[in-house]
């Protein structure tokens, strides 16, 4: 069957890496153009990119050549792991033109007319991009950190009302890109400052759990409160949570809300998708980023040491994947859902050839 041809922006950086992996053999995405920085424009993309996984380059991208931001592209869908020092102008020219953009940058998540989208739990708001001004579109996925702890909060928002959480992060030096943090500070060393970070958790979640009303997405009443450190893991943001409940409930209750929520992804089972979004462990030493941040395919949100909080109501411990569920993974899922919910026809009509097949699979 025909796939949707699709271009990755900023192919060569961490993120891009991921989504040139993620990509190989999915089952509607076949990876046609690679764009990158003017010093790796019109290389071999295996010539300037610091490959940094552990498979090798897929043959069929590894020969492609990369593109300049100047060039056009034929890909009417573009996943975006853009450097966010440029990937504001870019996305919207893209999306001016007519092309679907899928976002990991920081950049346009908070416009009021670009979906913050978590499919398991807001795929509603993509209703949203109806009101865009571009023949294409933008759709974002969250910062990293926030991905994880709104997967938490989401089932417990939604059968209790949460009310108040104090987050504290533990991330992973791949969160910060390729060179990323330099070794003589991160090596023996905590970095108390991601700058920007503590305050993307704070006003990303509110919106991400927030309701979608018509024309517009009301963010969520919950007082945030975060603070982000950088330690010397490689991959995986551990993240320790205290939440105050609007209804006080039992903490089995709880656990149980956690361990059953599901979402349109897994009912509808979109390649992507986990099984579990939420896996609690019952084991009090886990979660741990070493052990588990690659349990189910590293889409799953991990839950460890739920427990009564003596100050808010419960308390547990987060972790995930920063670079697959908290960037590329997250981008694959929601164009997974975009195409699914027929919004790619939608807003371009360049896709209703493609669309048409693979809805009706
Ligand atoms: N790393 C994570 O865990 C994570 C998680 C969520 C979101 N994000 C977001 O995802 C985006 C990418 O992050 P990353 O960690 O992958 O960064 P990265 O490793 O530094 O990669 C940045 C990419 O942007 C390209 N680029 C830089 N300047 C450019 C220009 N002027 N024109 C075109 N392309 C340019 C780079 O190309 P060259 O190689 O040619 O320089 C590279 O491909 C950022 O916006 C980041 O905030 C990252």
């Amino acid at each position: 069957m025909e796939k949707i041809p699709v271009a990755v922006l900023g192919a060569t950086g961490t993120v891009g890496q991921k989504f040139v992996l993620l990509l190989e053999n999915h089952p509607y995405f076949e990876i046609q153009e690679v764009v990158a920085s003017p010093k790796s424009a019109g290389k071999r993309y295996d010539e300037p990119c610091r490959w940094k996984q552990n498979r090798a380059i897929p043959a069929a991208v590894g020969s492609l050549t990369v593109k300049s931001t100047d060039q056009d592209l034929s890909s009417p869908l573009l996943f975006s792991g853009l450097d966010s020092s440029v990937a504001g102008a870019l996305e919207e020219r893209y999306a001016r033109r007519g092309h679907f953009v899928i976002s990991n940058s920081a950049n346009h998540r908070m416009d009021p007319d670009v979906p913050l989208i978590i499919p398991e739990i807001n795929h509603d708001h993509l209703e949203i991009i109806q009101t865009q001004p571009y023949e294409g579109a933008i759709v974002t996925n969250s910062n990293c950190s926030t991905m994880f702890m709104a997967m938490a909060l989401a089932p417990l928002d939604r059968e209790f009302g949460v009310e108040a959480v104090q987050v504290t992060t533990m991330q992973a030096i791949t969160g910060a890109g390729y060179p990323g943090v330099p070794s003589m500070d991160i090596l023996n060393n905590v970095v108390p400052y991601i700058g920007g970070e503590e305050e993307k958790m704070e006003i990303e979640t509110q919106k991400i759990l927030g309701k979608f009303s018509s024309d517009r997405i009301i963010p969520a009443d919950i007082n945030i409160s975060a603070q982000c450190n950088r330690v010397p893991v490689f991959d995986g943001h551990l993240e320790t949570l205290s939440i105050r409940l609007r209804n006080k409930a039992p903490l089995e209750d709880v656990v149980r809300i956690l361990r059953d929520f599901r979402g349109l992804p897994q009912e509808i089972g979109l390649p992507s998708a986990p099984a579990s979004p939420l896996v609690v462990f019952e084991d009090q030493t886990r979660p741990q980023p070493a052990r588990d941040v690659w349990l189910n395919r590293g889409m799953s949100t991990l839950i460890g040491r739920v427990r009564e909080c003596s100050i808010f109501d419960i308390k547990m411990v987060v972790m995930g994947h920063n670079t697959i569920r908290g960037a590329a993974g997250a981008a694959v899922l929601n164009a997974e859902t975009v195409l699914k919910k027929g919004y790619l026809c939608d807003t371009s009509g360049i896709l209703s050839r493609w669309e048409e097949q693979l809805i009706s699979r």
